[in-house]
């Protein structure tokens, strides 16, 4: 994760806050009614077990003042909310009610990648069922983590469709009584298009290369939903960027945020900070203090150039491009995401938590890999427009090993984002999270584990990989999901 820490507050004018959905109560068995988003649907293990049905189907979803058809877990968007402890035993039996195959991966999960556990080369076809199954291990971190399909080609697709839940490992974090006595809240955040028939458009080839977005953003399905925060309390917020390509630029008005964990869970000590990036498929927890005048705030994206288009004003190997037309621009307001309000107070206010878990430091590595990121575009065959993404200038082939890791091993893996196209990408790794070494060669500031990064245009950014416990081919790629699917992604095998 690459974090802003800046200390300049923000001075930004209130809006019209829009009315927060009601929720209602709804129907899980029917595709035909409407479902509004849940927010409260939970399935915790019991027992050392966690065993649920998930079925993907579509549904007809209320999102703010619009309802469309999109894609379910169980009827609901997000997916019910999963919470297991470590060494608990997984249990999903899972059905395919699409129209097209798909899977589940459960990302940011140290679990096995092969048989039915996290194994993303599984197809489950439609009318088909699978039972995923698996066990964390004892010492698992504890933190936020995200299911959502996995299908190479399709993923961007079924997640922008809707596919996506929270996966919570519950552990020494929660148990830190600062962060016991916080209200927790979860933010799935979540981008949609529709059009006004409740259809998700097909995307455009500049939204196929810059990565789909929607202009409906929701949290926890909701529309600019409230969360109450009592005068002198602590609010736990559990961030999942579930977007397909949106990046987020959080910033909550007059409320600093205290990072406490990232993807791979905890790290060391809170960090101030004003604002929080989030690439798609990265996590975050932080703290908010209830310490200003009762009132609304509001949580907001700020406005974020990713890059991109740059080829379309040169020449060379974006040549033929001009008749596209510029990309989109960006837009320079910031987005509502949700608001704050104050509601009761706490006689003692409730302190920050000084401490939090130490973070391991690793050994130096017994290998170096470079990997670069890249993309390819030109006219084809009848003028059809191609594109790829590129893992050193290779796109995804299913039979061809990328890397070769020893299982015990650490490695020092250095991104290079060479994109001629200036693009941002989101490098994620499944099964081993890893710790940021250095941004171009400055070292990182702190130590954290991530699974999912931003690498900025011309950035070389050194991760260092532990991999651990588990044999077998897993994946790397970019978390831009339509980059995935266009071929930015590589198979690492770990042997023994
Ligand atoms: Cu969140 Cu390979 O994905
Ligand atoms: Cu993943
Ligand atoms: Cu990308």
């Amino acid at each position: 994760m690459y974090l802003i820490n800046r200390r300049q507050f923000l001075f930004l004018s209130t809006g019209t806050a829009i009315a927060a959905l009601t929720q209602c109560s709804h129907n899980t068995n029917s595709v035909s009614s409407i479902q509004p988003a849940n927010l409260t649907a939970l399935t915790t293990s019991s027992n050392g077990l966690l065993e649920t049905a998930l079925e993907a189907r579509p549904g007809l979803i209320r999102l703010g003042q619009q309802q469309g058809n999109l894609l379910t877990y169980n009827g609901q968007i997000p997916g019910p909310r999963l919470e297991a402890k470590p060494g608990d035993t997984v249990k999903i039996h899972f059905t395919n009610k699409l129209s097209q195959a798909t899977n589940l991966h459960y990302h940011g999960l140290h679990i096995p990648q092969t048989g039915n556990a996290d194994n993303i080369f599984l197809s489950v076809p439609p009318g088909e069922t699978q039972t995923y199954e698996f066990t964390l291990p004892k010492n698992h971190p504890s933190g936020t983590f995200y299911y959502h399909p996995h299908l190479h080609e399709l993923v961007a697709e079924q997640v922008f469709g809707g596919l996506g839940g929270i996966f919570i490992v519950r552990g020494e974090l929660d148990d830190i009584p600062e962060i016991r006595a916080a209200r927790e809240e979860f933010l799935f955040l979540k981008d949609f298009a529709l059009d006004a028939n409740g259809q998700i458009p097909a995307p455009g080839h500049m939204e196929l290369m810059r990565g789909r977005e929607g202009a409906i953003l929701t949290v926890n399905g909701q529309v600019n939903p409230t969360f109450t925060i009592p005068s002198g309390g602590l609010l736990r917020f559990r961030i999942v960027n579930a977007s397909t390509s949106r990046f987020y630029r959080l910033s909550l008005e007059d409320h600093p945020f205290y990072l406490i964990a990232t993807d791979g869970g905890s790290i060391a000590k809170p960090v101030e900070l004003r604002e929080l990036l989030l690439s798609p498929g990265e996590r975050a927890e932080v703290l908010v203090q209830g310490k200003r005048p009762p009132g609304r705030y509001r949580l907001l994206s700020l406005p974020y150039d990713r890059g991109g288009g740059m080829g379309m004003m040169g020449g060379g190997m974006m040549g033929g491009m001009g008749m596209m037309g510029s990309s989109a621009p960006i837009s320079n307001q910031p987005d509502l995401i949700a608001t704050l309000t104050y509601k009761d107070a706490i006689a003692t206010p409730l302190p920050l938590p000084e401490k939090l878990i130490p973070v391991e430091t690793l050994p130096q590595p017994s290998k170096t890999r470079r990997i670069e990121l890249s993309m390819l575009m030109g006219m084809g065959n009848g003028m059809v427009m191609q594109m790829a993404f590129l893992f050193n200038n290779k796109t995804f082939d299913m039979n061809r090993v990328d890397a070769t890791v020893k299982l015990g091993t650490i490695e020092d893996w250095e991104l290079v984002n060479v994109d001629p196209d200036g693009m941002e990408h989101s490098f994620h790794l499944h099964t081993n999270p890893f710790q940021v070494i250095s941004r171009n060669g400055k070292p990182d500031p702190y130590q954290a584990w991530e699974d999912t990064l931003r690498i900025r245009a011309n950035e070389t950014v050194q991760i260092r990989i532990p991999f651990r416990d588990f044999t077998g081919k897993t994946v790397y790629h970019c978390h831009v999901l339509d980059h995935e699917d266009l071929g930015m992604m590589g198979i690492v095998a770990v042997e023994a």
